[in-house]
């Protein structure tokens, strides 16, 4: 367990470096991240390296009990290089090369960068492989995290594509007839008559542009792949990790952190996650489910946030509030990002622990009470995470609706984030799963627009059926191929016998033809006898169901098919499947899925008041309940059985009473 902050000693005189370690190690804290941008002071010049800095960095904050986590400095190459090789530069959809003076302005596929960047990671790798202090390294930068998502149209980019086509497809004829290039005749001959998706004078290919999506994330995986080797190979015995942004939608994630021990994150609950706790709930459990263990928090909000304009500040509370939501998601280590509020470039209202004199105030004394309560949750860092409901997001799905959203109002993530809020203000523990996760743990996977099928998915989805549990599919699933083709058989095509009904036509909202045309469709009415009574709204797309073996939980109402199911229920061996086949309203999402948990028998550890999250962890086999109130009122909480709060030692026997932004955690007696 470690508890630190993003760490940034050459913004300050060497003078204050020793008084920084100090303030650290008086807060508790006993872990720095550094370096990450760096490259101008470890190669000033081509070829003459200077850890010099860094050393004695390192070592002041040793001798305060603080370790090193070394950023590999490559999301910000220096100016000497990109002077020497524009080549280098990432170049948008729209042919405009990026140019000096930001960061994260570089190509993934240029050989000539691939070389630079070995030799300064060797270098870094090679100075501290000895030094017992780092105890591991970060590659990069948030790869992607910049204006385009890192996706670069170059002439580089461009060939390494019809490179990738080429492994992926072996040959002409096999590409040709999985994109079906006899459209707009478009059959290739030769692999380097293949283009890039650029915007043109009408749209691309779709298969085409979802491939191109996956080849950009594979590109940014492979350059970060060949930095892991080199950290592995040079300085062995260290960790190797990244750090991530939640929900972020252009690299694989998954891929991606396959080759690190564990995966971090950036968590700006009141920046990127706009102040919604379930979303950065979402967020964590996203990160936590993509190797299915602990992981860091690489840079946690610590004060008022934002570049040249700046956001709301943190109110008193919420900082410790965000790190023991992070602990209580799997977190077993929290970074700040960052120490002290930088005086100049581009993030200079960026706000860290300390404010820009460097003197410690409120936001220290609450990391400082932040990092005590973590040290009394040691033992949880590793307990496990018991969640028996799974959201399922799909990269590939993603990419699909990216290229085609086929209704101007479908937005994939946003329907992902209805159903994940609705679960998880049930108060049960969920994972965000990629359809490549194993299905076996769980009772219950919503997979809401599962666009892409392969036979692969849908033959696990029908023995994770089989063997009973429940499955929610919605609009839009089952619509194509893998390659982004529609499938020859009537909707929803290869998941049919799962759904047990067909889709006989749809209508998406009209917003396409004009921008004032309805958001709402038709209404949706709960028809069945088990559910309760309610009507509420059909959004963005309707499906127009024909029931087979299956029974309809819901019926639209109005528009041309008014009375036809919405909603529809199957039996398929000892499990149900649910299709929804409309985009639903939160209060009718939330109905449905107090519904599905009742039927699995999926109980809730507690009821809570709005704004109160309950995340259970289990050590030694009993749960532990984080009880966290993000609501900026006093909460009460009933709880069925006498506890002690591991935080306060104190002991309640029916109710919890929180303040404005205050946690507990729960061990039942
Ligand atoms: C990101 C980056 C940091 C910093 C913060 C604040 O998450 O990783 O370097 O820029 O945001 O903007
Ligand atoms: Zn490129």
């Amino acid at each position: 367990m470690y508890i630190g902050s993003d760490y940034y000693p050459e913004h300050w005189p060497r003078e204050r470096w020793r008084e920084d370690a100090r303030l650290m190690q008086a807060a508790g804290l006993n872990l720095v991240r550094m370096a990450e941008f760096a490259w101008d002071r470890m190669e000033p010049e081509e070829g003459s390296f200077d850890f010099s800095w860094l050393d004695e960095a390192i070592q002041i904050l040793a001798e305060h009990g603080i370790k090193t986590v070394l950023g590999t400095p490559t999301a910000t190459p220096p100016a000497w290089l990109m002077h020497k090789h524009p080549e280098i530069y990432l170049v948008n959809r729209e042919g405009r090369r990026a140019s000096f003076g930001s960061r994260r302005h570089y190509c993934p596929t240029i050989e000539v960068y691939h070389s630079y960047t070995r030799k300064i990671v060797r270098k870094l790798a090679e100075h501290y492989a000895s030094n017992e202090n780092v105890i591991g390294y970060q590659v990069d930068n948030e790869f992607g995290g910049s204006r385009t998502r890192g996706r670069c149209y170059c002439n580089s980019c461009h060939r390494a594509f019809q490179q990738w086509l080429e492994a992926k497809y072996r040959t002409l004829s096999r590409l040709n007839e999985s994109w079906g290039t006899a459209f707009w005749s478009q059959t290739y001959s030769a692999w380097e008559q293949i283009p890039l998706p650029w915007p043109n004078e009408a749209p691309a290919n779709p298969s085409l542009e979802l491939d191109y999506y996956r080849f950009i994330s594979d590109a940014w995986i492979k350059y970060q792949n060949l930095q892991v080797e080199i950290l592995r190979n040079v300085s062995p015995g260290k960790f190797v990790t990244h750090n991530l942004m939640g929900l972020f939608p252009s690299i694989d994630y998954r891929k991606l952190g396959e080759p690190l021990d564990f995966v971090a994150w950036d968590n700006y609950p009141r920046f990127s996650q706009h102040l919604d706790p379930a979303a950065v709930a979402m967020a964590h459990d996203l990160t936590r489910s993509l190797k299915n263990r602990p992981f860091w928090v690489m840079e946690q909000q610590s004060g008022p946030a934002g570049q040249n304009v700046m956001g709301t500040a943190p109110s008193p509370g919420e900082l410790r509030l965000w790190t023991l939501q992070s602990i209580a998601h799997g977190a077993d280590s929290i970074v700040y990002f960052r120490w002290r509020t930088c005086r100049w470039g581009a993030e200079q209202y960026w706000h860290g622990i300390l404010p820009h004199d460097g003197k410690p105030g409120h936001r220290y004394a609450e990391i400082k009470r932040a990092a005590q309560d973590m040290a009394k949750l040691k033992h949880l860092m590793c307990s496990a995470y018991p969640a028996q409901v799974a959201v399922m997001r799909s990269y590939d799905v993603l990419w699909a609706f990216e290229a085609q959203p086929t209704s101007a109002d479908l937005d994939y993530d946003q329907e992902l984030k209805s159903y994940y809020r609705a679960l998880h203000s049930l108060n049960v523990n969920i994972d965000v799963i990629t359809p490549e996760a194993e299905y076996d743990k769980y009772k219950v996977i919503v997979a809401p627009s599962l666009y892409l099928t392969n036979d692969d998915i849908v033959q696990r989805l029908e023995k994770f059926v089989a063997a009973g549990g429940t499955l929610l599919l919605s609009f839009r699933s089952g619509v194509k191929d893998w390659e982004n083709v529609v499938h020859e058989e009537t909707l929803p095509a290869h998941l049919a016998g799962l759904v047990g009904a067909s889709i006989a036509d749809y209508t998406s909202t009209g917003r396409f033809e004009s921008p004032n045309a309805p958001a709402q469709l038709a209404e949706v009415e709960f028809v069945h006898p088990e559910l309760t009574s309610y009507r509420g709204t059909a959004s963005v797309w309707c499906d127009i169901l024909n029931l087979e073996s299956a029974e309809a939980l819901a019926r639209y109402h109005g528009n041309f098919f008014n009375g036809t199911p919405a909603i529809t229920l199957n039996k398929h061996g000892n499990g149900s499947v649910i299709y929804v086949g409309t985009s639903l309203n939160d209060v009718a999402i939330r109905e449905l899925s107090k519904w599905i948990l009742r039927t699995q028998g999926l109980q809730a550890p507690l009821g809570t008041p709005t704004g109160v999250e309950i995340i259970e962890r289990r050590y030694n086999e009993k749960p532990v309940l984080f009880v966290l109130n993000h609501n900026s009122e006093r909460a009460t909480v009933s709880i069925p059985t006498a506890a002690r709060d591991i935080l306060t030692d104190q002991r309640y026997n029916d109710e919890l009473l929180l303040d404005p932004f205050d946690v507990a955690v729960l061990e039942l007696v």
